[in-house]
């Protein structure tokens, strides 16, 4: 039996769809309640697609997946899928550990070392936090002054993961772009005072500091998710004026648009992750290289209901609707059957 968490949220009510179609069985928890161990008692399996804008997921969710993947016990995300979710500094040094193509990626835990790279480097450099999506956080940096800045900034009071201006301004920009709610302006005037929970949660990040270099003249980036042996894709564009896509709301799904040599190499870098399911962000440089910016195990799973297909390991495309979430409850029981 695979027990799910109950938040209503994102992958949670197709699991249970697809459950509740297949006869697949499975119990609902509350994976905020104390006594979760004993609830997953008789189960042989946990899925808990958490968040990492609650507050609630934020405190418990790692600690508990990674609590029982650690005492053999099927979870979805597991330790290699979900422990570097949110964590741009990990993906750093995780993708480094499998030479995987990340764009080169500075991070400095000694304000001076970063005043001395940043002496000796060129600009622009991207600067990002270690947490964030949508692209908040992720910020160019044209020249050294505004680095050293940054840097003494992080070395001193800190930087906060939650930008209430950002996300002002990133709700009026919806609001007049796509005519999104004007609720959401209004929330987020409310939120410069008030900021949500998971903002008054996270601490500023401080002492260290994370950059990237710049990669020029991309209009979009690619975002592949390799789950089970499946590959689907996106292209984002990038704002008006910006070089970010991520969050932009602007999105391309034609097949035309994606390189069967990047979703070859996709399952070649999920190979080698070994998680159960994974997100690569990708960029390209001058000679059309992929390079990976971020990966991640969650997304918002309305946003891949356009996609126009997905293909399998030999890159055959079935061109029609899917539902990820079906894969992930299948390679659930695919490890439980193999335990
Ligand atoms: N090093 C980089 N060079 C060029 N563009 C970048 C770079 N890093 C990120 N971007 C752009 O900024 C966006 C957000 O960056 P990303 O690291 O994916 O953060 P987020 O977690 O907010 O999605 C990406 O979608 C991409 O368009
Ligand atoms: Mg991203």
């Amino acid at each position: 039996m695979i027990a799910i968490h109950n938040n209503n949220l994102g992958f949670t009510p197709r699991w249970i769809q697809y459950c509740e179609s297949k006869g697949i069985h499975y119990k609902l928890v509350n994976c905020y309640d104390n006594d979760t161990i004993h609830q997953l008692k008789d189960c042989d399996a946990l899925m808990w697609h958490h968040w990492q804008v609650n507050s609630k997921d934020i405190i418990k969710a790692k600690r508990l997946l990674l609590a029982l993947d650690h005492a053999g016990k099927v979870v979805f995300p597991n330790f290699k899928t979900g422990w570097h979710f949110d964590d741009k500094v990990a993906q750093k040094y995780l993708l480094e550990s499998l030479n995987l193509p990340l764009v080169p990626t500075y991070h400095f835990v000694d304000r001076a070392d970063a005043l001395e790279w940043a002496k000796n480097t060129d600009f622009p450099k991207v600067f990002k936090l270690a947490k964030g999506a949508g692209s908040a956080n992720v910020n160019l940096v044209h020249n050294r002054k505004q680095a050293v800045s940054l840097i003494n900034q992080a070395f001193s009071s800190g930087i906060n993961v939650y930008d209430r201006l950002g996300v002002l301004k990133e709700r009026w920009r919806k609001f007049v772009k796509v005519k999104d709610s004007f609720f959401n302006v209004i929330q987020s005037c409310y939120r410069i005072f008030n900021i949500p929970r998971y903002g008054k949660l996270l601490p500023k990040e401080r002492f260290e500091v994370c950059f990237q270099d710049f990669i020029p003249d991309n209009d979009f980036d690619i975002r592949v998710i390799v789950i089970d042996e499946k590959a689907f894709a996106i292209k984002r564009l990038v704002r008006k004026n910006d070089f970010r896509a991520s969050g932009s709301g602007d999105i391309v799904y034609e097949k035309h648009h994606f390189d069967e040599k990047l979703i070859q190499k996709s399952f070649e870098f999920a190979g080698s992750l070994k998680a159960q399911v994974v997100a690569f962000d990708y960029v390209f440089d001058t000679d059309q290289n992929p390079l990976i910016v971020e990966i991640s195990y969650g997304y918002a799973i309305e946003v891949y209901d356009q996609c126009a297909g997905y293909w399998d390991k030999e890159l055959n495309f079935y061109e029609g609707k899917f539902d990820s979430c079906e894969w992930m409850v299948d390679s659930v029981l695919k490890a439980i059957s193999e335990k």
